[in-house]
């Protein structure tokens, strides 16, 4: 899996495909879609304009299983198999690298991961894996006696650390994969609806640690967050609407945290996630009994 991916979150389908075909083309061979983004049939013919070879890229997306609180029927066995169908028919692909249950937030999430193992015995998909999930929701999986999930995709940066889970992964060889690795910047989610606003008053400390060792390293700001998630061990997902931020943000590889800002950037873990603040829900929260 690639170690950086160029994430698909809050961008309007024709703006998926232009901005999906700019990541190919600064570098990127890591793409990250899912269902709920709305927008697989721009990414898709990103993809394809971008005239990469598709042994080259590495294409995950997700499944979104449903949520009752929200009105949307929880997937069963049957659904999670012709979704991953569909999605590919609009992301123009024959198989995802790995397929993943978007949250935890469905009484059949058992029955899902199921199915996933099932799409991925008939290639529809070559890994599969989880998302949101936090060590009891994972180890429910395990007492099941199904098949390990290859990667938990979670929210990670240095606001929200995730040590036990981190190390959680790293015991059970479960690959970490960051998403929002932006999120303590004052330009995350500045867009009309997109919910940045939301708990930013709790970031002017890292802020200010984060201006200034990136100040000191020549780096950016953005730079240095995804540099601080890859020296953790995680893959890094990052998203921008804008070329000259897409071209910025594949720009991890040629400098090096040290030890002593790495620690400084540490501290500042509060175990807070913000992503999914502007929707009142923490999905690694959320416990639907398991049907
Ligand atoms: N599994 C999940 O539940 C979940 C949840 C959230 C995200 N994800 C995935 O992870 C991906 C990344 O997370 P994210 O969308 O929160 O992205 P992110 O890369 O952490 O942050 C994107 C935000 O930061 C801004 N930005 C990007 N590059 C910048 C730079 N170099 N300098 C300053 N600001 C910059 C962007 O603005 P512009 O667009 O205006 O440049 C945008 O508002 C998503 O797209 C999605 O694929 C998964």
């Amino acid at each position: 899996m690639p170690l950086v991916g160029f994430g698909t979150y809050q961008l309007p389908i024709d703006q998926a495909e232009c901005c999906v075909r700019e990541a190919l083309k600064a570098g990127f061979r890591h793409i990250d879609s899912a269902e709920g983004y709305n927008n697989e049939e721009g990414t898709g013919r990103g993809i394809q304009a971008a005239g990469v070879s598709r042994n080259d890229i590495f294409v995950t997306t997700k499944l979104f299983p449903g949520y009752t609180q929200w009105g949307a029927p929880e997937k069963t066995y049957e659904q999670t198999v012709q979704t991953l169908k569909r999605q590919l028919t609009q992301l123009r692909l024959d198989y995802v690298d790995l397929y993943l249950i978007h949250a935890p937030l469905s009484e059949l999430r058992l029955e899902q991961w199921s199915a996933l193992v099932a799409l991925k015995k008939s290639g529809l998909t070559r890994h599969i894996g989880v998302s949101n999930y936090n060590e009891e929701r994972i180890q429910e999986i395990l007492d099941a006696g199904l098949e390990k999930p290859e990667a938990d995709q979670v929210e990670f940066h240095p606001m929200c650390a995730r040590i036990n889970l981190t190390r959680y992964m790293k015991e059970h060889a479960i690959a970490p994969i960051a998403y929002s690795s932006l999120a303590p910047l004052s330009t995350w989610r500045t867009g009309e609806g997109q919910g940045g606003e939301v708990l930013a008053g709790m970031k002017e400390e890292c802020q200010l640690v984060t201006k200034e060792i990136a100040t000191k390293l020549k780096v950016s700001e953005a730079a240095l967050l995804l540099r601080w998630g890859l020296q953790h061990g995680y893959c890094v997902l990052t998203k921008s609407s804008k070329p000259e931020r897409i071209r910025e943000n594949i720009n991890v590889f040629d400098f090096e945290i040290p030890d002593d800002d790495m620690a400084r950037l540490n501290r500042l873990n509060r175990d807070q996630a913000f992503a999914w603040a502007a929707s009142g829900l923490d999905p690694m929260q959320v416990d639907p009994s398991p049907k």
